[in-house]
């Protein structure tokens, strides 16, 4: 009988870095059965630290590139996107070493999780014989929040035998993976930007803006949240255009002017405030729109 998903065994997994990716990626990984056999590290004080308190937790061995065994079927690259080749090629040429010398297995899949780069990255690993690909959690991993992966979608591009062992983990996380063709990726990266990143960046000039109304920091985060909290409700259940109400959506333009001369002193939250005054012009069911787009002509 050929052997379906279901009667294969999970790749044992060494996991590159142990940041906030890495640091989730590894527990998950580990509750869903998998092994992790190795978290490896640059040869630094802080660096191996880090690695050994992540390796502790996950029943792996914390180890640098050099002294790595590498005898997991798949490595996983949680390092920053500007280290993924490098630090690909120093694995590879491990690989290749022990192949020569001591006849040794290699790994058979490495796997980035960079939303912009393609598995090219990882190209001296696939020169080496190892299948590759990518593959981008959309989802934000920060020290002290573990997010659920149900139906969290993760994008995928690269070798097809990577592209599979990567499928069936993703479904073994609970996630849900979709093709990305290579040529989408940074404008699917720009995308995913905008849903978290830059979305923290809106907050943080909604802070400023109540800062002019006499608010402190934590009290504009505090008695915003209610709303914050109903508007991304109703935009789960209605989508944009219902959730939309505010001056614009009435078409105040005479409210619309005192906020921009409320705002003089604060430069920053008022050039955002006209630039996503300008989106709604753009996507949402703005009235007087005549009224208004003077206003919001000059930043
Ligand atoms: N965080 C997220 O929300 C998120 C979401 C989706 C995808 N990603 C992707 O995940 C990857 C990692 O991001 P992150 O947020 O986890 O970054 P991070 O928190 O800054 O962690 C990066 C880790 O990589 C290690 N590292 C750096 N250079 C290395 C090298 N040459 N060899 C081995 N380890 C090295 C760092 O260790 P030291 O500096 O201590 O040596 C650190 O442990 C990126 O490709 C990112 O695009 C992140």
């Amino acid at each position: 009988m050929p052997k379906n998903e279901k009667t294969l065994r999970k790749p044992t997994v060494a996991i590159v870095g142990a940041g906030s990716l890495a640091t989730f990626l590894a527990m998950a990984l580990r509750d869903a059965g998998f092994s992790i056999a190795e978290i490896v590290t640059r040869d630094l004080p802080r660096s191996l630290r880090r690695a050994r308190l992540l390796a502790a937790k996950v029943g792996a061995q914390a180890v640098t590139a050099h002294s790595a065994a590498l005898d997991a079927t798949l490595l996983w690259f949680c390092v920053p996107d500007r280290e993924i080749h490098d630090a690909a090629s120093v694995l590879a040429d491990h690989i290749v070493a022990r192949v020569l010398v001591h006849q040794k297995a290699i790994p058979r899949f490495a796997l980035h999780s960079s939303g912009a780069l393609l598995s090219r990255e990882l190209d001296p690993l696939r020169r080496a014989g190892v299948a590759v690909a990518s593959v981008h959690p959309l989802m934000t991993f920060v020290a002290g929040a573990r997010p659920s992966l149900q139906g969290v979608p993760f994008a995928l591009e690269g070798d097809g035998a990577a592209l599979r062992v990567a499928r069936r983990i993703v479904r073994e996380l609970g996630a849900e993976s979709f093709s990305l063709p290579a040529s989408r990726k940074a404008a699917y990266h720009a995308w995913a930007t905008l849903t978290s990143p830059l979305l923290l960046a809106f907050l943080v000039t909604l802070e400023e803006a109540a800062r002019a109304a006499g608010l402190t920091r934590e009290d504009a985060r505090r008695k915003s949240l209610p709303i914050i909290k109903q508007t991304l409700a109703n935009y789960s259940r209605l989508g944009s255009a219902r959730s939309f109400s505010g001056p614009l959506i009435r078409g105040d333009a005479e409210t619309v002017a005192k906020h921009l001369s409320a705002l003089k002193k604060h430069p920053g939250a008022r050039e955002v405030y006209v630039v996503l005054a300008r989106a709604a012009l753009r996507g949402l069911p703005v009235k007087n729109r005549d009224g208004l787009s003077p206003l919001l002509r000059a930043l």
